[in-house]
């Protein structure tokens, strides 16, 4: 029995507990769990303290992420630049928002710099650490600092929440979804009238 106890240890527990990491620290995961009507206060990139309760009555696309990120922050919003593209007026109805999980780099004029260059449509967010860190906490994202100095990397989930006019989660897309499906999915979600 107890050679059995070692094999199950080393074959399920093992592996079970790497991919456990591994969903973590790649960021495609998530340790916290979203609530159901997220909150937040924090600083539009034109620098006005903005809280959910601006969004009420539109649809709210968030993405959490950073402005020094090598890849998966650029191509998450390209693709949902391209998915609002695709949309076209029906993308009046949804307030697109990227918020930083960098606030200590990422300062509104930096925030309003990098959204406009992938669509006018989106909105960055910013705020203090603790008001990042609440924000985070209630859609369920995670972040992880990396590295020292000015030479740093953060870790972070990678998905976009889709919230309701009436402030509750409807959706959740993962990273590397295409523009293509992106722009269906929120579509049908959204609606048309
Ligand atoms: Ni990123």
């Amino acid at each position: 029995m107890k050679s059995w106890g070692a094999w199950v240890a080393a074959l399920v527990v093992a592996p079970f507990l790497v991919w456990i990491q591994y969903q973590t620290f790649t960021g495609h995961g998530q340790s916290v769990k979203p609530v159901e009507s997220p909150t937040f206060t924090l600083l539009d990139h034109q620098g006005r303290s903005v809280t959910e309760a601006d969004f009420k009555g539109r649809f709210l696309l968030v993405y959490f992420g950073y402005t020094y990120c090598p890849d998966v922050c650029p191509t998450s919003l390209s693709t949902q630049a391209q998915a609002l593209d695709r949309l076209g007026p029906a993308a009046d109805r949804l307030e697109p928002v990227m918020v930083t999980i960098d606030p200590q780099r990422d300062t509104a004029p930096i925030m309003a710099e990098y959204v406009r260059s992938f669509s006018p449509r989106i909105r960055g967010l910013t705020g203090t650490p603790a008001q990042i860190e609440q924000a985070a906490k209630q859609f369920g994202v995670i972040y992880t600092k990396h590295g020292d100095g000015d030479d740093y990397v953060m870790d972070h989930s990678a998905f976009t929440v889709l919230i309701g006019p009436d402030g509750k989660r409807l959706e959740q897309f993962p990273h590397g979804i295409s523009a293509e499906t992106l722009a269906e999915r929120l579509q049908r979600l959204i609606g048309t009238s």
